[in-house]
């Protein structure tokens, strides 16, 4: 007998199964995308720019081009105009936009469940966990929606593992915008409408004397960046690490490494922590995690991972079906595409053609987190490059942050190389 129930979801998804089908094989030049307004072009930016202005809290300057589609290291907008992205998302679109693999994975987990919320067990989460461990060497993972979320869920854990509550960061630190994460954040400007925080004692970054000279019995954790993003593509030596580790070792207090931005291949390894070869306690995800949904993770080492207990922590949709199914393909594609292989060398030679072409005070970084100091106006240049069809970010001034997909070829970065060249060149 046939199951009528089973034979119309089986007919529904034959027939979502053609139309996506169709859609790849009209090439994405020729899918329509979708305007919501039934406007075109320079029309249709400047109405979403000025909605965008009564309706949206402005807390963001943001460059004036409305994007709507992405491919590779490629975007487009809304006026038909490519750009080279070279900030992908905030170092987020490491497999690139719209990588194929994921969209299939996430089209495969949207027709099948969305949601369940982490009352129930579902597979792809408990996979991810699996996977996480396996690349990291960490023991367990809590899930949540962003990087600050990460930080939160890490902090609380030092904060319960040691029963102490002082945390220790770095002077041009970055971990987050909620009321616990932005208290290791260093910029000022960003704290202090918000006082009363927990705030951190800042320490200068990549001096272990400074950062055993702060450290006490008192201190619930240090928290640090492999390679600093925001603060401006800072370097650390390997040893800098290591010696947090033994500072941390000799006080009780948990090393938290902050991999928000350093994870998934984006410095030329899987971590940011190989370069030294450093085990922290805790280590914070989000950004490259699940091919550019929105999720974070906190990993823990066994020693306090189970000093969580049930009800201390938790999100609603953290580690949900369908951004798992996003992040396990788009691990699956560093993997076969050799992304952190190819992250070392497109870096390198990033930093060998910036260095020929670009009078720099510096460049810097590893693998594709680059950042280039000038003595120029950074946000002006960032203007200037988007006009040439390039899309770059300044962490400040001086300082242009350079993190595009890893995907990304050797013509891309001499075509941004070349661009940049003639801007500065420009009197
Ligand atoms: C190192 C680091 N930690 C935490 C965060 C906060 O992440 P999110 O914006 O996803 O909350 C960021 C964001 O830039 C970051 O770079």
């Amino acid at each position: 007998m046939i199951d009528k129930e089973s034979d119309e979801t089986m007919i529904m998804k034959i027939k979502s199964d053609t139309e996506t089908e169709t859609k790849a094989e009209m090439g994405r030049d020729e899918m329509a995308e979708t305007p919501k307004l039934d406007l075109s072009g320079a029309e249709r930016t400047a109405r979403i720019v000025e909605l965008e202005r009564g309706s949206v809290i402005q807390t963001y300057t943001r460059q004036p081009i409305l994007l709507v589609r992405g491919s590779g290291a490629r975007v487009w907008d809304a006026e038909g105009r490519e750009y080279i992205d070279f900030v992908a998302g905030v170092a987020v679109n490491t497999v690139g936009h719209c990588h194929p693999a994921v969209v299939e994975a996430i089209r495969r987990q949207a027709i099948e469940l969305i949601h369940t919320s982490n009352l129930y067990y579902t597979e792809n989460q408990v996979l991810l966990a699996e996977e996480l461990k396996g690349l990291t060497g960490m023991d367990r993972a809590f899930f949540c929606n962003s990087g600050a979320e990460s930080v939160e869920a890490a902090l609380k854990l030092a904060r319960k593992a040691t029963g102490r509550s002082k945390i220790v960061a770095a002077i041009h630190s970055f971990h987050g915008r909620t009321l616990g994460s932005l208290g290791a954040t260093y910029k000022p400007m960003y704290r202090e409408p918000f006082r009363p925080l927990n705030e951190a004692d800042f320490v200068p970054y990549d001096d272990p004397e400074a950062l055993a000279s702060a450290v006490s019995v008192d201190t619930s954790a240090v928290i640090l960046e492999p390679v600093q993003g925001e603060g401006g593509v800072n370097v650390p030596s390997p040893e800098y690490l290591r010696a947090a580790r033994e500072i941390c070792d000799d006080c009780g207090a948990l090393l938290i490494l902050d991999e928000v931005q350093t994870g998934f291949g984006r410095t030329g390894k899987w971590f940011g922590k190989e370069h030294s070869g450093v085990m922290p306690d805790a280590m914070t995800l989000a950004k490259g995690i699940a091919g550019g949904l929105p999720m974070g993770a906190m990993l823990a080492a066994e020693s306090v991972s189970n000093v969580f207990q049930r009800g201390d922590h938790a999100s609603t949709f953290g580690g949900g079906p369908l951004v798992s199914a996003a992040a396990l393909a788009s691990i699956g594609a560093i993997k076969d595409e050799k992304l952190v292989e190819r992250s070392e060398a497109m870096g390198r030679y990033l930093r060998s053609r910036l260095a020929e072409e670009i009078d720099a005070l510096d460049v810097r970084g590893l693998g594709l987190m680059v950042g280039v100091e000038m003595e120029a106006n950074c946000p002006e240049i960032v203007a200037r490059a988007r006009e040439r069809g390039i899309l770059l970010n300044a962490t400040s001034d001086r300082v242009l942050r350079m993190v595009p997909p890893l995907v990304i070829g050797k013509e891309e970065i001499d075509r941004v190389v070349t661009v940049l060249g003639e801007i500065l060149r420009e009197p």
